[in-house]
């Protein structure tokens, strides 16, 4: 077998927001760095992030400020975020807005021509910057020319299997080039995981297909990373419910935050009951349980949804704003101008991720950074909408910015292909198989498997039977029938089921173990949230390969945050009416 090598001074596994605004900053610095992406420059999950991004402008709410948007997504995060990684979000959000506007992202902007803000859920100002409801494609088109114009070096078509490590040190990472087959070494002094979230575990979520598979998470395990928070997933409350295609796409929080009303198949109003104050701009988990319960009490459509109405709204005023939803739900007979839109919850983003210091992006394994959904600890127990971009692009920098530090001197490692042959070896034999299970059904049967056992809501029986589900699934994974070769797009599948199973593991464990509800994580048998639970699980494996686990502390709330939490503020949703 042919093994190419390849040298960087630091290997950023990834190319979406996160990754490319971590390269911008190494490349600006003079560091020489290489962007791994699966797909072309430009095709990446950020794409997906619709309605936008957070910074506190104040554009329109003067009273807005960073201390504020701190104290909401500590708040929303239920006090189990990293308050130095919530510090940082909310103080370094503003410069990164503003540096993208000046990079030629083209955010709407008020009639006096500042950057114009909507409203989000549980927040306590108006503080979504946005581009139509394409805010992610647009961030990621800037982030993109912006990478071309300094020559960051990008290789497409890249599948990477592996961190490779020695004496707990990252020295580089196993991949293949998914168009030849052909088996490629990258070495670095440094190894950045960029690589997305995991929601894509879940039968029903707003990933594009073959994406956030859980490849961050599970490389990261492999290579003797802590994961942590891992129990919270975030179901967004309003996902399409059809056509076949699109069951589980994301109709943005925008739609709501423009104005949209949720009834149940009565015609109320139900929020009313749920959360009368903030109604449709509650917090995710508190909107998509809402749901569950209308469906759970036969108050839903026959497709368990419920209706999304925005059509007392212009039709003008809704074009502009939420363009691509205005089009997809046009191309598929809804005029969302004269009717409601049907939708259901759909699993959207995870809080948890590889435990990493987020003023260096440090993980646990020496040399080894990790950015973005990568990521845990920014949002706690459940993530406010328009947090995730914002995520993507301050830590970006931050972690670029240390690290350019960090690799200045350091030898890049020898990596001979007689280190790695063994890895390629055995994955190449692995794509021969002559068992009986078709990855694509296992990956199918996990997902139906993690949204009957650790979906919104959750029992201690229930994700008892999940963890025994999953290890019957991990047996049957070991016998797949399968003829391809390396790269092809049956690999790939085999692999993602490998990541999938891995995180799912972690995923199952800590709901099982933390018995109480907070945020995103609600167990039916444990209603309350618990004040001894205020931490978070962080998962590991031994050298055995067993599980393991253990309560972090959460730090400390620094006094300025302390401060604006305990500021009173209203925010006045009759603008909505
Ligand atoms: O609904 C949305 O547009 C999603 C945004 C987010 O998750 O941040």
């Amino acid at each position: 077998m042919d093994i190419k090598l390849i040298q960087a001074q630091v290997v950023i596994i990834g190319a979406g927001a996160a990754g490319l605004r971590t390269a911008i900053e190494l490349t600006s610095q003079g560091v020489d760095c290489l962007v791994l992406g699966k797909r072309e420059h430009g095709d990446a999950h950020t794409s997906q992030a619709a309605g936008g991004i957070n910074a506190s402008l104040g554009s329109l709410d003067e009273e807005d400020d960073w201390t504020l948007h701190g104290a909401d997504t500590l708040r929303e995060g239920h006090f189990i975020c990293d308050p130095v990684a919530v510090e940082l979000l909310a103080r370094r959000a503003p410069e990164r807005i503003r540096e993208l506007a000046t990079w030629g992202c083209p955010f709407d902007r008020t009639e006096e021509g500042a950057i114009n803000q909507r409203y989000f859920g549980a927040q306590s100002f108006r503080r979504t910057c946005f581009v139509g409801d394409r805010t992610g494609e647009a961030v990621l088109e800037t982030l993109v020319e912006r990478a071309k114009e300094l020559e960051v070096p990008y290789r497409q078509n890249v599948f990477i299997t592996k961190i490779l490590t020695e004496d707990g040190r990252a020295l580089g990472a196993l991949g293949w080039d998914m168009e030849t087959g052909e088996a490629l070494v990258f070495s670095g002094a440094a190894v950045v995981l960029a690589a997305g979230g995991c929601t894509a575990l879940y039968k029903r979520s707003s990933s594009r297909p073959g994406e956030n598979t859980g490849d961050a998470t599970a490389l990261a395990l492999a290579a003797g990373a802590g994961l942590r928070d891992m129990e919270f997933i975030q179901f967004h409350p309003t996902g399409m419910v059809s056509p076949e295609e699109l069951v589980g796409k994301l109709v943005t929080e925008a739609v709501r935050g423009e104005g949209a009303r949720l009834t149940n198949t009565e015609g109320e109003r139900f929020m009313e009951r749920y959360a009368p104050e903030q109604m449709e701009l509650s917090a995710r988990d508190v909107v998509a349980r809402a749901i569950a319960e209308e469906v759970s009490q036969g108050r839903g459509t026959k497709r368990n949804g419920v209706y999304l109405d925005i059509s007392h709204r212009d039709r003008e005023f809704i074009q502009r704003r939420l363009p691509r939803i205005y089009d997809r739900f046009m191309d598929n007979g809804v005029d969302i101008a004269n009717e409601p839109m049907e939708v259901a919850p759909t699993a959207h983003y995870a809080m948890g991720g590889v435990k990493v210091d987020f003023r260096t992006g440090k993980t646990d394994v020496e040399g080894l950074f990790a950015v973005g959904e990568s990521t845990a600890g920014v949002h706690g127990a459940n993530r406010l909408g328009g947090n995730s971009l914002a995520e993507t692009v301050v830590f970006g920098e931050v972690t670029g910015a240390y690290l350019a530090g960090w690799v200045e001197g350091r030898e890049r490692p020898e990596i001979t292909p007689q280190a790695v042959r063994g890895h390629f070896e055995e994955l190449e034999a692995r794509c021969r198989q002559h068992g009986s299970e078709g990855a694509e059904e296992l990956i199918e049967e996990l997902g139906e498997l993690l949204e009957a056992r650790a979906g919104i809501v959750r029992t201690k029986k229930g994700v008892a039977a999940g963890i025994e589900e999953l290890a019957g699934l991990r047996e049957r994974a070991k016998n797949l029938k399968i003829y391809t070769r390396p790269g092809s797009t049956a690999f790939v599948r085999m692999c993602n089921l490998d990541f999938m199973l891995d995180t799912a593991e972690v995923l199952v464990e800590a709901a099982r173990m933390r018995e109480e509800s907070r945020g995103a994580h609600f167990r039916e048998d444990f209603a309350e949230t618990r004040p001894r639970w205020k931490v978070s699980l962080v998962g590991r494996r031994d050298e055995k390969g067993a599980l393991t686990f253990e309560r972090v502390e959460v730090g400390g709330v620094p006094a300025v945050l302390k401060e604006a939490l305990e500021r009173e503020v209203e925010l006045d949703y009759h603008h909505l009416e």
